[in-house]
């Protein structure tokens, strides 16, 4: 269809809302990429049952994530943004890759280190652990040379081009070597109410998230509460200033204009000027991304239909993909 390199990302249906560290850190990104290459962004629901959902949740926060991201500006007609579980061929490929996969392999991944030493092995499942086969199943489907993630995932990244090549020389030519693209670090955004960790929904407290769906006078309170420091000086200092740091990396990001332009513009000011701008920047660029939200959500058959058409997109090279594996790996062709 298009000769843009192919590019490859999904998100976890973990919320109701997404919130301004997603909206920075990936998907602003995302939205930049998709000019660029040949997009695929899946929400990856088969991801999420590795830990416990309750069915009628998952199903409502897969719906509003893929309707934040197109509210956000992924465009289902020129990238191509479906539910992980509308195409069956990402458990299908997933299963041969379990097959190459060494135990220790699996064993070494840190973030399914991390997940199972705080859940205890009782609770761990063994699709928890085949979590990152499974991630390298929706990249090696659709031939991606691209796949931008967070530092967290550069691991998983790793394992699915060390699983694409083992294939390879096992069966023939048949995968495409991806690679990583890491997010911007730069990008990365901190709790308004705990600077020094990530925005993240799992913080103890809600009120140093600022959520996409947040109404603007919500938003306005909790920019103009974040913790702050005593100087009363407007400057980047992300060791010695953590709260006015964070704040001036999320007004750049929003602005498009460089942290030292705000900085002179604040210059003598104080911190209510400051955070009232931000305010300002915050609400003027969420506002109309709530609205279509908030338009989407009131319309899920209109959702649904467009979920379901980029499913169809998404499959036709799934599926072929997958025929290819199948017959490289020996299975008997079924007879038409
Ligand atoms: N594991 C990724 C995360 O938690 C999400 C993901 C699933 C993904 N499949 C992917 C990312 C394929 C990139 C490519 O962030």
């Amino acid at each position: 269809m298009t000769n843009l390199p192919r590019l490859y990302s999904g998100m976890q249906p973990s919320a109701d809302s997404l919130h301004l560290g997603n909206y920075i850190g990936a998907l602003l990104q995302w939205k930049e990429l998709q000019s660029t290459h040949d997009a695929f962004f899946s929400v990856v629901d088969l991801h999420a049952i590795t830990v416990a959902q309750d069915p009628a949740e998952l199903r409502e926060k897969t719906r509003r994530t893929a309707a934040q991201y197109i509210a956000a500006g992924i465009d289902p007609s020129a990238s191509t943004l479906y539910v992980q579980s509308h195409v069956p061929a990402h458990a299908q490929l997933a299963w041969v890759l379990n097959t190459i996969t060494g135990f220790g392999e699996a064993s070494r991944m840190t973030q399914f280190k991390d997940k199972s030493a705080r859940q205890g092995a009782e609770a761990t499942s063994v699709g928890l652990f085949a979590y990152p086969v499974l991630m390298a199943a929706d990249i090696l489907l659709y031939d991606a040379e691209v796949v931008p993630v967070g530092d967290d995932q550069r691991q998983h990244v790793e394992l699915t081009r060390d699983l694409a090549e083992r294939f390879n020389s096992r069966y023939g030519d048949t995968f495409v070597v991806p690679q990583a693209m890491i997010l911007k670090e730069s990008a990365r955004i901190y709790d308004l109410q705990n600077p020094e960790s990530k925005m993240s929904k799992s913080a103890e407290s809600g009120s140093g998230i600022v959520w996409l769906l947040d109404e603007p006078e919500v938003t306005r309170k909790k920019i103009m509460r974040a913790v702050t420091d005593t100087d009363g000086v407007v400057s980047f200092d992300r060791q010695g200033k953590p709260g006015i740091s964070n704040l001036l990396v999320i007004y750049s990001a929003l602005s498009g204009r460089s942290i030292e332009s705000i900085e002179l513009e604040y210059e003598g000011t104080g911190y209510g000027d400051f955070k009232k701008g931000l305010v300002e920047v915050v609400v003027d660029e969420f506002a109309p991304v709530r609205q279509r939200a908030l338009d989407l959500f009131a319309d899920p058959g209109e959702l649904d239909r467009i979920l379901a058409a980029n499913a169809d997109r998404a499959s036709e090279i799934a599926e072929s993909t997958l025929a290819k594996v199948y017959d490289r790996v020996g299975f008997l062709r079924r007879s038409r």
